[in-house]
């Protein structure tokens, strides 16, 4: 690398590509005043023609392998996604010495373990933080600002698609199908949502968090994973008539028998700021033990914003080519395996929504059900039948319950006579430390 310019490959002239590019011309000599080197974007990766798009005065290569291979590159920057090509070209660009910038979660997720010990081994960097929260400088805050902190939780919004959907139905009481729809035909969702909406896009994103908060390799079979696709807006309103806003969480928490991760829909006390976050927005919360709680709220997704991490991972590798630090917080070599906790051993209050026949004795049955297993109920509430039925719902918090409990229980009540089988079962989290 030369003292005085940076040379960037880009791979992927999509959303995240093109608005990086945007930036490195546009913004060039704040860029260069910032990182003390120019920026010199000098060859592009584009795997078909983009008769619209300047480049500048960079080469153009069909094959990103090319790029991988060009000894003039600095730092390729990676944004074609997917898990195979992608980390191909990463390794192989790793292998030629050159830093990395990925904005690729399920790339990190996967592979990060390998990837980022190879890129040690070879005195590179590899930087990503644009995979999780988009625009939120959540990574540095994470492996930096908090050093000196031992994080204890990390909770956050972290599908802006997904917080979309929940915040339509909780707001205007629409059906999930019809916003899924408007979230596509807006852009928001992926042509397939299936990753947004049945919690892989996060899970990916908080397998990458747990890393950096707990100190543990990335493991991309820890997190348990539930969807928002079953949700009703009748269930968003009777949290909200409870005074609970539902969110699609990603959460990971120390504790003394080892590390939770999972991402589930949970109800929140509307008055935690992650409650208030809305529409596409994302916000993570992080307690450390020295600075206590603090939210980091942005665009999770965008071009722009998601370029804008892009072009700070490039900035610090153009600022310090030793490196700021391990990728992780820690070098691969000291990421130390913490037993993980089953979903089923972790305890919390609950909401439980059942639809009953209207009966002298129906209640008592379920509150005996209940009781049997030692599961004490904060609230039972008996709503007005949904039009044109005669059965009605009734909706419940319990105290706290570890999941397999509260499971059981639920199995044993939806067998009961005059209890249908359809319920919503879903966590509540008060966040309160
Ligand atoms: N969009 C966001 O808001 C956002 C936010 C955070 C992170 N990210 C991450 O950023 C990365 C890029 O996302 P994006 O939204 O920019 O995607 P995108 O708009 O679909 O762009 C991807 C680009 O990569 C090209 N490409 C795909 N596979 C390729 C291959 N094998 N060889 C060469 N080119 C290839 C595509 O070419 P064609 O045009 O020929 O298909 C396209 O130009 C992904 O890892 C994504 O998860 C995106």
């Amino acid at each position: 690398m030369s003292l005085d310019t940076l040379n960037i490959g880009v791979c992927g002239v999509g959303t995240v590509g093109l608005a990086t590019m945007d930036i490195l011309m546009r913004q060039a000599e704040v860029l260069e005043a910032r990182s003390g080197k120019s920026m010199k974007l000098v060859h592009v990766g584009a795997r078909r023609e983009h008769p619209d798009h300047d480049y500048g005065d960079a080469r153009v290569s069909r094959d990103v392998m090319a790029l991988a291979e060009d000894p003039e590159i600095d730092v390729l920057v990676e944004l074609i996604g997917g898990t195979s090509a992608a980390y191909d070209l990463i390794k192989r660009a790793i292998q030629q010495g050159k830093h990395i910038v990925t904005a690729n979660k399920a790339l990190i997720a996967e592979h990060g373990n390998e990837l980022i010990a190879l890129a040690e081994a070879s005195g590179v960097q590899i930087r990503f933080e644009a995979a999780v929260a988009g625009g939120i400088p959540i990574i540095k805050a994470l492996r930096e600002s908090m050093a000196g902190n031992e994080v204890t939780e990390v909770a956050g919004i972290i599908n802006g698609t997904g917080n979309f959907i929940l915040t339509e139905m909780s707001t205007k009481g629409r059906a999930f199908d019809e916003v899924l729809a408007e979230a596509q035909s807006l852009g928001y969702a992926e042509a397939d949502p299936t990753f947004d909406i049945d919690g892989t896009d996060a899970a990916h994103k908080l397998v990458i968090l747990a890393s950096l908060a707990f100190g543990v390799p990335l493991d991309i079979e820890s997190p348990f994973k539930q969807g928002i696709d079953a949700l009703t807006p009748e269930d968003l309103d009777y949290a909200a008539e409870m005074g609970y806003r539902v969110k699609h969480l990603g959460i990971a928490r120390q504790q003394a028998a080892g590390i939770e991760v999972r991402v589930h829909p949970t109800l929140i006390p509307e008055s935690k700021q992650l409650a208030t976050v809305d529409g596409v927005l994302n916000a993570v919360m992080v307690t450390g033990s020295a600075v206590g709680e603090l939210v980091l709220v942005g665009p999770g997704a965008g071009g722009p914003a998601t370029a804008s991490s892009v072009c700070a991972d490039i900035v610090d590798i153009a600022r310090s080519p030793l490196g700021s630090g391990p990728a992780l917080g820690l070098p691969a070599a000291s990421l130390n395996a913490t037993a993980l906790i089953a979903s089923d051993d972790i305890a919390s209050e609950w909401y439980v929504r059942l639809t009953v026949a209207d009966r002298p004795g129906v209640m008592s049955n379920i509150t005996q059900t209940l009781a049997d297993r030692d599961i004490s109920i904060e609230s039972l509430v008996q709503k007005a039948p949904l039009s044109g039925q005669s059965e009605v719902p009734i909706v419940l918090l319990t105290h706290q319950t570890p999941g397999s409990v509260i499971s059981e229980a639920i199995e044993e009540i939806t067998g009961l006579p005059d209890v249908q089988s359809d319920y919503a079962l879903l966590r509540v989290e008060s966040f309160e430390h």
